[in-house]
């Protein structure tokens, strides 16, 4: 194992210390806030799945900061449960969020909210300390963001009832090729970033003519897009959750929670496993129309709990471990790599093709779930890799494993957290095994 490797769990404290941010919020809320911004300079706000991830590294290396991190990001907390992707605490505000919070309800939040890791960022919380009445504290308000996009973001008229996004920062996965049909965003066309500005925008203008009401929201049938990895993220949330209420005793929450993610998860499988094409596919707008674009998310499916072993293998063999498709030399790419949308260029657009260290995170929790432990140790040595050769970078090319987008980004320090919790043995074991050829098993 390299030098570089031992040490990893410094160079991750140092990045994730040095990205901290603290004082009294800068608007008239007059709020104590700690958290961890993704990168100096590009991204000092506090964004939501981010922090989750920060915490989730943290319960490793700094529990008070990952406590910090997370009862910072409930301090805006609707009544209804809401969270928002971003929490403008601090005074800089850049041209782009100028541009944007003019269409938001509230100057110190936005009025969208980002994929929903919080239960994963409490239950990390709780691993690490078994304090009890910790969770008893946090987990109502937990609960009531899920509830709030279990009530409000499937659309009670809709026969696939699923979560809906309404605006694509809300998946984290911003200009994916995934969104520009929906978007109407024409790739043969000149001048794509304009285009998606302009979008971005245009989504935003729509929500707030809509002024922010579901109701009006779901009857204008823009994009409503029902993204895979928000909705897998959603479930296995409950199911983390019934786990946590299961430790309090409290059997009937606990129920409620496994039978909502059993619904879900049954009509995700039902609904978007496209058995000609081997992958899952999300459906947007009331008619659920369909943009088969290959991406990493169409392989997210691999975290479900009751994932049949037929699919998880076709998944895996046929795509995961496919050199046209996602096995590149530092996986995952974001986009396929035979899809005519791959782009491995630093165009300002991002999840356009290069690979990013939280989607392998997911991918290597689903592998080691469903059994696929040499593949999970395989994608995680590719991963540290990506560290050791570009160190914690927002993300990095896929072929080359050089570092892209912006540098010391917090949530590449979740390699931490494969470590740590995934693989915690023999280190050595990962690095210096000759990997025997991974060959489908019988029975998958
Ligand atoms: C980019 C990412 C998004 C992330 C944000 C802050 O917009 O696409 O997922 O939350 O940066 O890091």
């Amino acid at each position: 194992m390299s030098e570089y490797i031992k040490d990893i769990d410094v160079k991750a404290s140092t990045i994730l210390e040095n990205n901290i941010q603290e004082d009294i919020a800068q608007n008239n809320l007059n709020i104590k806030y700690f958290y961890i911004c993704p990168s100096i300079p590009e991204y000092q706000h506090q964004w939501l799945w981010d922090s989750c991830f920060h915490i989730i590294v943290n319960s490793h290396l700094n529990i008070e900061y990952a406590k910090k991190e997370f009862e910072t990001l409930l301090k805006l907390q609707e009544d209804n449960g809401f969270l928002p992707h971003i929490y403008y605490w601090k005074g800089n505000i850049t041209q782009i969020d100028q541009l944007v919070r003019k269409y938001y309800k509230f100057l110190s939040k936005s009025s969208i909210t980002q994929t929903p890791i919080l239960a994963d960022a409490l239950c990390s919380i709780y691993r690490a300390e078994k304090n009890i009445e910790y969770i008893r504290t946090y987990i109502g308000a937990v609960r009531d963001f899920y509830d709030f996009l279990y009530t409000t973001r499937r659309n009670p008229v809709d026969p696939i009832s699923l979560l809906n996004i309404i605006h694509v920062w809300e998946s984290g996965i911003d200009n994916s090729p995934l969104y520009d049909a929906p978007l109407n965003i024409d790739t043969s066309k000149e001048k794509l970033p304009s285009q998606w500005m302009k979008a971005l925008l245009e989504q935003l203008n729509i929500l707030n003519l809509c002024e922010w009401n579901m109701e009006k929201i779901f009857e204008m049938n823009f994009f409503l897009f029902k993204d895979i990895l928000f909705n897998c993220t959603f479930i296995e949330g409950y199911r983390l959750l019934a786990e946590l209420y299961d430790q309090l005793e409290e059997k009937g929450e606990a129920e409620t929670c496994i039978k909502r993610a059993d619904e879900m998860e049954t009509i995700l499988i039902r609904e978007f496993w496209d058995k000609e094409e081997g992958l899952f596919f999300g459906t947007y707008g009331n008619e659920n129309k369909i943009n088969k674009v290959k991406t990493s998310l169409s392989l997210i499916p691999l975290i479900l709990t009751n994932l049949p072993n037929n699919i998880a293998a076709t998944l895996v063999f046929d795509h995961l471990l496919n050199e046209e498709e996602f096995w590149s030399d530092f996986p995952i790419p974001s986009v396929a790599l035979d899809e005519p949308t791959f782009s491995d260029q630093e165009t300002g657009l991002l999840w356009r093709g290069p690979s990013w260290i939280n989607i392998n995170w997911f991918i290597i929790k689903g592998l080691k779930k469903h059994g696929f432990e040499n593949v999970a140790l395989q994608l995680a040595q590719r991963t540290f890799d990506l560290i050791e050769k570009s160190g914690f970078s927002e993300y990095y090319h896929p072929q080359t494993g050089e570092a892209m987008g912006a540098r010391d980004f917090g949530w590449s320090t979740l390699v931490i957290d494969i470590k740590k919790q995934l693989f915690d043995f023999d280190l050595d074991f990962i690095f210096d095994k000759e990997w025997t050829r991974i060959k489908r098993l019988p029975g998958f």
